[in-house]
């Protein structure tokens, strides 16, 4: 069993939940031959801590929850400059886990960045870095020779990357449709139940689906991101933000809404991408569905991607797309690929 040193760079929703996770699959992990040694959490809200002998998940969520500020941490030091502090700590892996900056990348960008730059292996659930900048950031890990991972940036937990990136490798995937956007999906069927766009998207905040901002997920940017995001690291496309056509759902009817969901054929915000004579085409726009279509199964804050490949046809994958466990679940399966790839 090897102990990864982590550090933790933000301790919201995302960070709380790989908390959580990681308590809860320690024993899992340790069939699989990983352990975990916190030795550091950043958060401008709630403290920035070091301990190199680790810091307990349990011990952290208590803090917190009990409105604590994370430096309360008996035995903890103060941690001045994560970025600074990876090789005094001994940090092998960071989780990146600031919120999203889909316009410049935001700190998330300067963490994942700096992190491989120091040799450390980055797992991150932040699309800011990996919609904007992962062909500079996919170099400078192998440069590093350190991993890059991403799973939480598209469908949360759900292992659509890792799908992608193992079973589906060799069969010939040309093209995919997704829900992609848990909040909009969440809004779009609590309207179907007669809800008002308002209060759903209040219940899609109080819920931990929204962006801290929520303006770039009714608008269409938190999928489209993700289409740029699957585009590139499964299709290898090549394609940037700007070049996925965009459309939300803030101007779509409710009325119509539930009318064509009685009827079976829902209105989702679809995410897709194709070769095209000229290049690729790439977008987010709301769609009505097909009754058959398996993308309806994708309900509220769940997701669902459609593979089109050549040596199995249509393969789709549907999970959560959003949520605290969920998504810090991602972390923990990026911390296991970590492992798998560097400690054979
Ligand atoms: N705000 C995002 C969503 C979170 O609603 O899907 C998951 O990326």
């Amino acid at each position: 069993v090897h102990a990864w040193r982590l550090l933790l760079i933000g301790f919201g929703t995302v960070g709380r939940g790989v908390a959580t996770r990681l308590q809860a699959a320690r024993e899992d992990l340790a069939t699989h031959g990983v352990a975990v040694q916190i030795v550091g959490v950043a958060d401008p809200a709630v403290g920035s801590i070091a301990c190199p002998d680790g810091l307990e998940p349990g011990r952290l969520l208590e803090l917190v929850h009990g409105g604590h500020d994370l430096t309360e941490y008996a035995g903890a030091r103060p941690l001045e400059e994560p970025l600074a502090q990876l090789t005094e700590l001994g940090v092998e892996v960071v989780f990146e886990m600031t919120p999203t900056d889909l316009r410049t990348g935001g700190v998330g960008l300067t963490h994942v960045r700096g992190a491989l730059d120091a040799g450390c292996h980055v797992a991150t659930t932040n699309k800011g870095p990996i919609a904007l900048a992962y062909p500079e950031l996919a170099a400078l890990a192998a440069r590093r020779g350190v991993q890059l991972k991403a799973e939480g940036t598209v469908l949360s937990g759900t292992p659509v990357l890792n799908l992608a990136e193992n079973g589906l490798v060799g069969a010939g995937t040309r093209a995919f449709r997704g829900v992609l956007n848990g909040t909009c999906n969440f809004i779009l069927c609590q309207m179907e139940e007669g809800c008002s766009y308002a209060e759903a998207l209040i219940g899609a905040q109080e819920l931990g689906y929204a962006e801290a901002d929520p303006t770039g997920d009714v608008e269409g940017w938190d999928a489209a991101a993700k289409v740029s995001i699957l585009a590139n690291l499964v299709l290898g496309a090549g394609i940037v933000l700007e070049d996925v056509e965009r459309r939300g759902i803030a101007d779509l009817d409710a009325e119509q809404i539930r009318a064509d969901a009685a009827a079976g054929t829902p209105w989702r915000l679809v995410g897709q991408a194709r070769r095209a004579k000229t290049g690729w085409r790439a977008e987010v726009a709301p769609r009505r569905l097909a009754a058959d279509d398996p993308l309806a199964r994708a309900r509220g804050a769940t997701n669902g991607v459609v593979f089109e490949t050549d040596a199995l046809g249509e393969i789709t994958i549907v999970g959560p797309g959003a949520g605290r466990d969920a998504t810090g679940h991602a972390l923990v399966a990026d911390l296991v690929a970590i492992h798998r790839a560097t400690r054979p």
